[in-house]
């Protein structure tokens, strides 16, 4: 079949047959198909969208491109867990631990990525002699004996979304929400889940900035699991202000720490509540939401969550002594608060811009080379509806260099702060199953 048929069919509209698009995909993989026929198809897709069997056979495509992952071998259902991104977001950290804690096994691959701080892994790196680099027997060997294992991303996963994702950034084509979702989607089965949790943020600090749009991500990406035989169900959380209160690498694991301790922030501790029943009564471990939570919460107060921790970090060669000492963790050479200039009700914490302020620390990554400075970061000390006095620290800034007079602008204008009360938006904002 001739690629440019393909692509006259979806730009009038058509919809593409399973064969049509395996031939799209496996041609793109290989290098038959060139990057301009690609750019034009995906452009086609943009405007005219996918049919729910069209990005079903899109993800499945994708998902046959490169290695799957086969995690036959860990008994039990494998549920993982995909958030869309935010700033501060904490919840893989705490979740991974607290779920496996009460009898789902977690196989989670993760990855290091952009952003306004490291991704999971680089988080995790922080803790000294921690490591990803193991290979797939030790990885599946410690999921069978701890419950939990983190693995680096093989590079040889989903190539076609590696490809497709580097050509749409360049062809302003990124924001089709078939080809978010099929992208996502192609990731986490390729990595051998048999059910997903996703956790689509909604707000100024996310991919998503509209409810709707973040709807319509969260109902296709579920539509897609359920095609495909993997049991998704989608949770909408707000990202209006950054999760928790730590945004930066070594204070968002002993953010996590302190959340598996049962004294975290409410707002992330709730979102891995609320994550963690759904990855449980997918897993089979619990019969229902109430029964999971239940579970969960025991699992914090009897202080299994916090040990289940500590033996997956020294599994994987950490340092577990951090958990009762977190001052074992990098920690920055200087401390600023930034004090209040006005008393009222903090009315908007703009996450987007915090995390630039968390990245001009350091604690981000702005292209693959940058290097990560694990130390660095802003610790927030009030967020939406609290009422503050003029003076009183409304951040901790984390510094490894005195010249913070940029990020310290970034924090203040990120706060805006009323007279009138605020009430703090909901947390979850909805659910898709
Ligand atoms: N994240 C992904 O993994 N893929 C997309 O297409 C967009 C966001
Ligand atoms: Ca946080």
């Amino acid at each position: 079949m001739r690629t440019v048929d393909l692509i006259t069919k979806k730009r009038d509209g058509g919809e593409l047959t399973e064969n049509e698009i395996n031939s799209l995909i496996g041609g793109y993989t290989d290098g038959s198909i060139p990057d301009y026929q690609m750019s034009a198809m995906a452009m086609a897709i943009f405007f005219r969208g996918m049919t729910p069997t069209e990005r079903a056979n899109l993800t499945m495509a994708m998902v046959h491109s490169g290695e799957t992952i086969d995690l036959s071998e860990i008994s039990g259902i494998k549920v993982d867990k995909h958030s869309t991104g935010g700033v501060g977001d904490t919840t893989t950290l705490v979740l991974a631990p607290l779920v496996a804690s009460i009898g789902v096994p977690v196989a989670k691959m993760s990855g290091r990525g952009l952003g306004h701080t490291g991704g999971t892994i680089d988080k995790l790196e922080s803790v000294p002699g921690f490591h990803v680099e193991i290979d797939n027997e030790t990885f599946i060997e410690l999921v069978n004996r701890n419950g939990l294992a983190v693995i680096g991303q093989s590079d040889n996963l989903t190539p076609a979304d590696k490809k497709l994702y580097g050509l749409r950034d360049v062809t302003g084509t990124v924001n089709s929400i078939p080809l978010i979702a099929s992208s996502i989607m192609s990731k986490k089965i390729a990595s051998g889940a048999d059910a997903i949790v996703l956790d689509v943020k909604t707000g100024d600090g996310a991919f998503m900035k509209e409810m709707a749009e973040a709807e319509d991500l969260a109902s296709c990406m579920v539509d897609i699991g359920n095609r495909v035989g993997r049991r998704t169900v989608a949770v909408l959380s707000d990202m209006s202000q950054p999760l928790g209160n730590a945004i930066g690498n070594a204070l968002e694991v002993k953010e996590a720490i302190d959340t598996l301790r049962g004294v975290g922030p409410q707002d992330l501790t709730e979102l891995c509540l609320t994550l963690g029943s759904h990855m449980a009564v997918l897993a089979g471990v619990a019969s229902s939401k109430e029964e999971a939570r239940a579970l969960l919460e025991q699992s914090i107060a009897d202080g299994s969550a916090l040990e289940k921790f500590k033996t997956f970090l020294a599994a994987q060669g950490g340092d577990a002594s951090v958990v009762d000492e977190p001052e074992r963790l990098p920690t920055a050479k200087f401390r600023f608060e930034v004090p209040s200039k006005e008393a009222g009700f903090v009315a908007t914490i703009a996450a987007e811009n915090m995390g630039l302020a968390a990245m001009l620390l350091g604690a981000g990554r702005a292209t693959k080379e940058s290097k990560i400075d694990l130390a660095v970061g802003i610790v927030l000390h009030k967020k939406i509806g609290d009422s503050v006095r003029i003076g009183e620290s409304l951040a901790t800034i984390h510094a490894n260099n005195e010249a913070i007079q940029d990020v310290l602008v970034k924090i203040y204008e990120s706060i805006r702060i009323q007279q009138q009360m605020v009430a703090p938006p909901p947390l979850v904002v909805g659910e898709v199953k």
